[in-house]
């Protein structure tokens, strides 16, 4: 057998294979509310049925006026956690652990649902940001625990802190954004508190059979201090880690002649460092099963997360697992736009061809 279809154990849970879909969101699928439609539960459900061990479900926002779109998904109130449960239920049925992503944008906040407030006043993408009070930080550090109770009423198996790509709680592990002076600023213990006490919030409503794993940077602004971040949650209780980027570092800097890029590259520096503490996974590019297989056949990383194979080709798990065929995806990277724009995934419009009734045709 594959190693990649061999079961691993993630916080209280056995997934079934190694590989994970990363969260994407779907803006304009639903409307100003919140709560996820059918449409949702057809694509999540696609994925669980073709093959997916571990699906984490999009960014979803926990706060109207945190939102990075006015139709992003949500648990910020208790009428969001039906849909919700018709997600969890429709991938359960199919074998799959299923987590949703939770975040808040900070400074990225759409402006359409509330001001571009985080950590500190900072220059950012050409506007000026506004600092958030104590009180304001612990009613966030508050919604996201929240939020996390909802998700486990949902019947999720966890959520995933949504702690990189430069959104709120990246914001917050940044000492080029976050110039606070007071317990949230200045050491790396103040500026890894918000996260850490969402952790340990979460397991202490929700339980320690809750998973809560972390997407965090691989380096931030160096490896080196990605490691202490990720160290951070650990100690507070993540109990998986999910390496992607983050604000970042001003140089990149990697070796030369990898069949990965850098992302994947600083997912294992840090799977090495983690040695087994909690599982790591890493993701970006891999599109091609050869990858996927090789970085878990070279014990690399615990798990591969994949958002584009995945969008492309909702079987692609069970493609990897099989050696069978697949839509590929043609790395043209229209979909990380289209949430705001017109353009139309290919592989998802061949794929359309043979099957109308697909619902990412509508992505
Ligand atoms: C359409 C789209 C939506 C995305 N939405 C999210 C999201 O909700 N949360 C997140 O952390 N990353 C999001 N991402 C980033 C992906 O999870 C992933 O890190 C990135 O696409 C690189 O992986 P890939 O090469 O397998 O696509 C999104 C990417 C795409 C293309």
């Amino acid at each position: 057998m594959r190693k990649i279809n061999t079961p691993i154990k993630i916080g209280s849970k056995m997934v079934k294979n190694r590989i994970t879909y990363a969260p994407t969101v779907k803006f304009g699928w639903s409307d100003n509310t919140g709560i996820p439609n059918n449409y949702f539960v057809r694509h999540y459900e696609d994925r669980a049925e073709g093959g997916t061990g571990l699906i984490v479900v999009e960014a979803t926002c926990i706060s109207p006026s945190g939102r990075l779109a006015p139709s992003q998904l949500g648990l910020w109130e208790d009428a969001q956690i039906e849909g919700h449960r018709s997600i969890s239920d429709a991938c359960h049925k199919h074998g799959a652990v299923v987590l949703v992503q939770i975040h808040h944008a900070g400074y990225n906040t759409h402006p359409e649902c509330g001001s571009s407030r985080g950590p500190s006043v900072v220059e950012w993408r050409d506007n000026q940001t506004e600092a958030l009070s104590h009180d304001e930080i612990i009613a966030i550090r508050n919604q996201f625990i929240d939020a996390a109770k909802r998700a486990k009423i949902a019947g999720y198996d966890g959520v995933q802190l949504h702690a990189c790509h430069a959104y709120l709680i990246n914001q917050f592990v940044s000492s080029r954004v976050n110039l606070r002076t007071d317990e949230y600023g200045g050491s790396l213990e103040n500026r890894t508190r918000f996260g850490c006490e969402i952790i340990r919030g979460i397991h202490e409503a929700c339980g320690s059979d809750f998973i809560v794993s972390v997407r965090t940077p691989g380096a931030e602004p160096t490896v080196e201090e990605a490691w202490a971040i990720a160290d951070t949650y650990i100690a507070a209780g993540a109990d998986y880690l999910q390496i992607s980027g983050g604000i970042g570092p001003e140089e990149i800097n990697y070796p030369e002649g990898l069949p990965y890029n850098h992302i994947v590259w600083y997912g294992t520096q840090m799977h090495t460092h983690v040695n087994g503490r909690v599982p790591v996974s890493v993701v970006n590019g891999i599109l091609k099963p050869d990858l996927a297989c090789q970085l878990i056949e070279e014990e690399l990383t615990d798990t591969i997360d994949s958002a584009r194979a995945l969008l492309a080709d909702p079987k692609w798990a069970r493609a990897v697992i099989e050696d069978q065929e697949y839509v590929t995806c043609r790395n043209c990277k229209v979909c990380f736009w289209s949430p705001f724009m017109e353009h139309k995934c290919p592989a998802v419009t061949q794929r359309y061809k043979t099957d109308p009734n697909c619902v990412d045709y509508l992505l």
